[in-house]
Order: structure tokens, then C-alpha cells, then sequence
């Protein structure tokens, strides 16, 4: 498959094996380039077989509560002393040819036995983390207009999946900061409680600020590049110049101004923050970081919690200077999104030179015509999509004719037509 821009590398699932993995006992498919169409009745397994393919590049399901969750139900009934959901992807790459595979392993003593995951990649076993960047994927979901009204740490799972699939630097450094923020806490509350501990602080202070400088340097710079993306796709391509919106990324590196500001209103701050945070050195940023973390020194030990940082960080899409989660009506925070997605896969293939794997799930269903073409002619201009849809109808013959078709029934997979009414 050659694609419109040609030299660009494609990034290509050859082939997919899911054991025990949801409603699949078992499953063994060749996906080919282009766009493959799963069509099928509700609850036949289009939606697990995306989520199998998000999961191996993420190592995270959008759903389960907890992965133990994603393991074939029925072979948990069994007595089999342990229950292995296994998913593996042969993936084409730019870098060559790789085998991705993700075990759920349930210890099944009685139902309570533990669970733990293992990562390979090319058969030798790997960090989890190491998993991610191997596959990489931009997925469309109904429900992503919930990550921009919803909680912010959804939107900072948003920002972390999407830049540690092309960044695993970025990806281990966060993971570190993530415990040394634990480490830190804990002292905090030792602090709080005993009144011991003021000796440790700073050690776990200097390390918080140094691996959070980087955090908030990489995220300011992303921001960057998918606000200039995401609205310039929103202005030209989604609304023909009608609407201009802005995405900003609002970092938690001081408790200025910006914390005191009424909710819902744009505040330039955070552009000039953002602004300052791109263009100073690691060492300045963790100096002004320091700075914030002694300011909220008296009221983090009473809280027994770190109030500044980048595991406070935000970001929120704005029309008119409102923000559009509290302000916007539906169909615009719906625009909103799907020009963040189209831009994060501008981004995406700017950054590594790989068009990223495209996972669709009934989305096309929710747009009006204008919106779903140009979606589709995303779609199509990658090297791989994976659509899903209850009913095939609601796309045109011409796509229909193009794409790989494949029918999802009670956790099979099988090529099929689609007679056209026509
Ligand atoms: N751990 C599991 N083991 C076995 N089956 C499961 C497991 N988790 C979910 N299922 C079942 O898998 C089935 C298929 O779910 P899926 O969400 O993939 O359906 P779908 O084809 O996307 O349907 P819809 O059109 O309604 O979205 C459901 O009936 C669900 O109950
Ligand atoms: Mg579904």
C-alpha cells in the first residue's frame, strides 16, 4: 500500500492472535494494509478485538476496571491452576518486522489467586513500558468528549498514552517521578504526623524537581505543535473558518494568578508559562519548580501531599476565551476532539515518520457527512485502519469497495461481503 505521501514508512499489524482474551477463546487473523471494515450484531466482539490492538500498544484497556477483567471469563471457570489470556501482534515496521505479545496471568486458587501481566517482544521478555512505542495507535471513540469534560486526570492519561508512544524516554521518566512523588508524599505525611523526616525532604525534593523539569519541558513542547495542529485542522478543515478555538496546556508549576482565576476563563498566563517552559533550560524550570514546591511548603506538610507539579498538570480546548467543557454545546466540544485526534495523528507522524495505526469504534455513525469524509479520508491516507460498525450502511459504496471487509460473530472473524442496496 503506498500511501499519499509516499516516503512516509507505514506502520502495519500483519497479523493478530488473541487467546482467552475477552469473548475470543481463540483467534488467529491476517490484517492487511488499508482500512478493514468489522462489521457485525451488538456484543459479537468488534468493540474487544480494538481494544486487544490498544491494549498491546498501550498497555491499557480504554474499559476494564482491572486487566484480570480482560481474561475469557469461561476459562476462569475452569480448573486449571492458572488462566493465561495472551495477545499477540506481528507488526511491520520502518525498523523491520516485530512480535508484540502482552500475558494476563491469573493464578486461579479458588478465585483469589494473584494476577500479573508479562510484556515480550520478539519473544524476549520486557519492562511493560518497553512495550509501548513498539505499536503505535490514534483511536476514535464516541465517548472521548468525556476526556475533555471530565476529570483532569483523565486528560493527563490522554497526554501520557499519547506521548510515551512515541517518547520512551519520556515514558520512564515520568514512571520515576511517579515514585519519587510517592516517597515524597510519604515523608510529608511522616513529617505531618511524627515530625520527623525534615532531613529526607530535600533529597526527594531535588529529584522531584529535576525529573519534573523534563516532564514539564516535554509536555509544553507537545502542546506546542498539537495546539498549531489541532487548530488549524479545527479552523480550515472542520468549521471552513467559522470558529477559531484554542488548545492550552495548563502546567502546575507555580500557584500564581492563574489558581485564583474564576473557573471557565482563558487566561494568558498559562500561554506564557507554557511559552517559557519551551524555550528554558531543564535546570531553569526546575529552579522556578522548587521554587513553587517551597512556597506550598507549610500546606503540603498539612495535607501530607504535593500541591505543585506536573502530576497536577491540565489542558482544556477553548472557543471565545470560554472553556469549551463548561461552556461549549455538545456538537462543538465533539469538533473540538476530533480535531485534537486529527492533529495527534499529524503529530504522530511528524515525530517518528510512521503513519500510526488507526482504531475506530463506531464513530462514523456519530458524524454528520462533512466531518465523517474527512475523517475517512484520514483514514484512508494511513497505512492502517480498523472500523467498526453495527451496520455497514452508513458508509458510502466507494469505501466499501476499498476496504477489507470482515464479519464479527460470537468471537469469529471471517471475511465477508456487503451486498449494496443499489
Ligand atoms: N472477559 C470476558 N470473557 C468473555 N466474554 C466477555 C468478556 N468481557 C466481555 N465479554 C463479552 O464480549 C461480548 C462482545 O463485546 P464487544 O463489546 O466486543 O461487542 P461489540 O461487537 O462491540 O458490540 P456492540 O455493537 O454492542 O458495541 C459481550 O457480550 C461481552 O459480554
Ligand atoms: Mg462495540
Amino acid at each position: 500500500m503506498t500511501n499519499v505521501a509516499g516516503f512516509l514508512n507505514a506502520m502495519q499489524i500483519t497479523h493478530l492472535s488473541l487467546t482467552n482474551f475477552r469473548n475470543y477463546g481463540r483467534l488467529e487473523l491476517a490484517l492487511p494494509a488499508g482500512t478493514t471494515l468489522l462489521f457485525g450484531a451488538n456484543a459479537q466482539g468488534k468493540t474487544n478485538l480494538l481494544e486487544a490492538i490498544y491494549y498491546l500498544a498501550t498497555t491499557r484497556s480504554p474499559y476494564a476496571s482491572h486487566d484480570s477483567q480482560l481474561i475469557n471469563w469461561e476459562a476462569l471457570q475452569g480448573d486449571d491452576l492458572i488462566v493465561v489470556g495472551r495477545l499477540a501482534a506481528q507488526v511491520s515496521t520502518g525498523r523491520g518486522d516485530l512480535r508484540v505479545e502482552m500475558r494476563l496471568i491469573r493464578e486461579n486458587r479458588n478465585g483469589n489467586g494473584g494476577f500479573r501481566r508479562e510484556a515480550l517482544v520478539n519473544q524476549v521478555k520486557v519492562r511493560l513500558m518497553d512495550l509501548l512505542s513498539n505499536i503505535r495507535v490514534v483511536q476514535f471513540l464516541p465517548q472521548d468528549v468525556q476526556v475533555l469534560t471530565g476529570p483532569p486526570a483523565g486528560r493527563r492519561r490522554y497526554l501520557d498514552i499519547t506521548l510515551c508512544q512515541t517518547d520512551p524516554i519520556y515514558c520512564q521518566t515520568l514512571a520515576t517521578y511517579n515514585k519519587v512523588l510517592e516517597q515524597r508524599n510519604a515523608t510529608l505525611r511522616r513529617m505531618n504526623e511524627e515530625g520527623v523526616g525534615q532531613d529526607v525532604l530535600p533529597i526527594f525534593t531535588e529529584k522531584l524537581v529535576n525529573l519534573g523539569g523534563n516532564i514539564f519541558r516535554r509536555r509544553a513542547a507537545f502542546f506546542l505543535e498539537l495546539a498549531r495542529q489541532a487548530q488549524r485542522i479545527h479552523y480550515e478543515e472542520l468549521t471552513d473558518g467559522q470558529e477559531a478555538i484554542k488548545l492550552a496546556y495548563l502546567p502546575r508549576i507555580s500557584r500564581d494568578r492563574v489558581d485564583n482565576d474564576p473557573a471557565g476563563q482563558y487566561n494568558e498566563v498559562w500561554e506564557e508559562t507554557s511559552d517559557w517552559l519551551v524555550h528554558s533550560t531543564t535546570g531553569a524550570i526546575a529552579e522556578r519548580f522548587q521554587r513553587a514546591l517551597q512556597g506550598a511548603m507549610s500546606r503540603d506538610v498539612a495535607q501530607a501531599r504535593t500541591s505543585v507539579g506536573p502530576h497536577r498538570d491540565d489542558w482544556s480546548l477553548w472557543v471565545n476565551r470560554r472553556d469549551l467543557a463548561s461552556y461549549g454545546s455538545r456538537g462543538q466540544q465533539r469538533t473540538a476532539m476530533l480535531a485534537l485526534k486529527l492533529a495527534e495523528i499529524n503529530w504522530m507522524t511528524g515525530e517518528t515518520g510512521e503513519t500510526p495505526i488507526l482504531l475506530l469504534d463506531e464513530v462514523v455513525a456519530e458524524l454528520d457527512d462533512k466531518r465523517r469524509r474527512l475523517l475517512l479520508d484520514y483514514v484512508q491516507r494511513g497505512a492502517q485502519a480498523l472500523l467498526t460498525a453495527t451496520d455497514p450502511g452508513m458508509l458510502s459504496d466507494a469505501f466499501l469497495a476499498q476496504s477489507t471487509n470482515m464479519r464479527v460473530e460470537r468471537g469469529r472473524v471471517q471475511p465477508a461481503t456487503i451486498l449494496s442496496e443499489g
